[in-house]
């Protein structure tokens, strides 16, 4: 099996660098387009075949990603459509339906929304399949993006939600990782050691959710003892009321998808 990557930036190269990783493919298997040869250098330093040509690429691939911008989408399609019969298109593009793409493409169709910590196996994932997706495209899917993480198939209608949810989600961690560092610096530690506290507890708060199967109060609870300091901390997040504005951003992040959706 050939599997190609029309598009190979952030989220694209985190994909192929995370199947790589995961050992779901090898670099014989993978075949990665950009227009930037700069970025199909670095791809090429893994033996993967690199080509600027995506209609080449779609001759010589059985599963192709497109993981350009949404507004590429559409020309990608229309470049390759004369190859395409045959083949699974698999779209990562933000708010771009199954139907859209079927309307311009004779192949058939999965769209996922990924994010890019694919790259160390940690991705959270959710699919839609199109009306000509078949069942073994379905396990194919799913055993590509499960080797990188966790994956859900969804209702197409769900996408937005999702792509406001897990697939900004990592930025959003970013966010609040960069504001504890800086306040874990304010009071004294040193960026680099503040930086790794912050990512690891944010790490293992996470393990801690998916192991233990013990509900967010429970696990809150055990932190955050009455008289504690801890809860010094939470009557600040419930004061400057930021469940609010994290609750705000994932839905203005829904809000974006919808508006690029086609
Ligand atoms: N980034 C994320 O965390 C994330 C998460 C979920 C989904 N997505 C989706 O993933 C897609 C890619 O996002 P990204 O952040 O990876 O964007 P990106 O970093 O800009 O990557 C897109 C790549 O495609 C290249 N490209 C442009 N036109 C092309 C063409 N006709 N043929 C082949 N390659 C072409 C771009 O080159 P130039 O830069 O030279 O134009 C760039 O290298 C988007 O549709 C987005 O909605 C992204």
């Amino acid at each position: 099996m050939k599997v190609g990557f029309i598009g190979c930036g952030n989220l694209g190269g985190s994909l192929i660098k995370g199947l790589l990783n995961a050992g779901a493919l090898r670099a014989e298997e993978l075949v990665a387009s950009d227009v930037s040869d700069e970025k199909l250098g670095e791809l090429g330093k893994f033996g993967i075949e690199t080509t600027t040509d995506s209609k080449k690429l779609v001759e010589h691939c059985d599963v192709i990603f497109i993981a350009v911008k949404p507004d590429v989408v559409e020309s990608v399609l229309e470049e390759t459509k004369e190859f395409s019969k045959g083949k699974l298109f698999v779209s990562v593009a933000a708010g771009v339906s199954t139907k859209f793409i079927e309307a311009r493409t004779r192949g058939r169709v999965i769209r996922v929304m990924p994010n890019i910590c694919g790259l160390v196996g940690e991705m959270a994932s959710c699919f839609s399949l199109g009306t000509r997706a078949s069942k073994e495209d379905e396990e194919l899917i799913e055993k590509l993006l499960a080797a990188m993480g966790m994956t859900f198939k969804v209702d197409e209608k769900l996408m937005n939600v999702v792509t406001g949810l897990s697939g900004s989600g990592p930025a959003y961690f970013y966010f609040i990782v960069q504001a504890l560092q800086e306040a874990g610096v304010e009071l004294g530690l040193s960026s680099e050691i503040a930086l790794k506290l912050a990512a690891q507890t944010a790490k293992g708060a996470g393990e801690v959710i998916l192991r233990e199967g013990k509900t967010l109060e429970e696990l809150t609870g055990m932190v955050c003892t009455p008289k504690g300091t801890t809860i010094e901390g939470i009557k600040v997040l419930e004061e400057r009321k930021v469940a609010d504005a994290l609750r705000d951003a994932v839905k203005a992040a829904a809000r974006r998808a919808k508006e690029l959706s086609r």
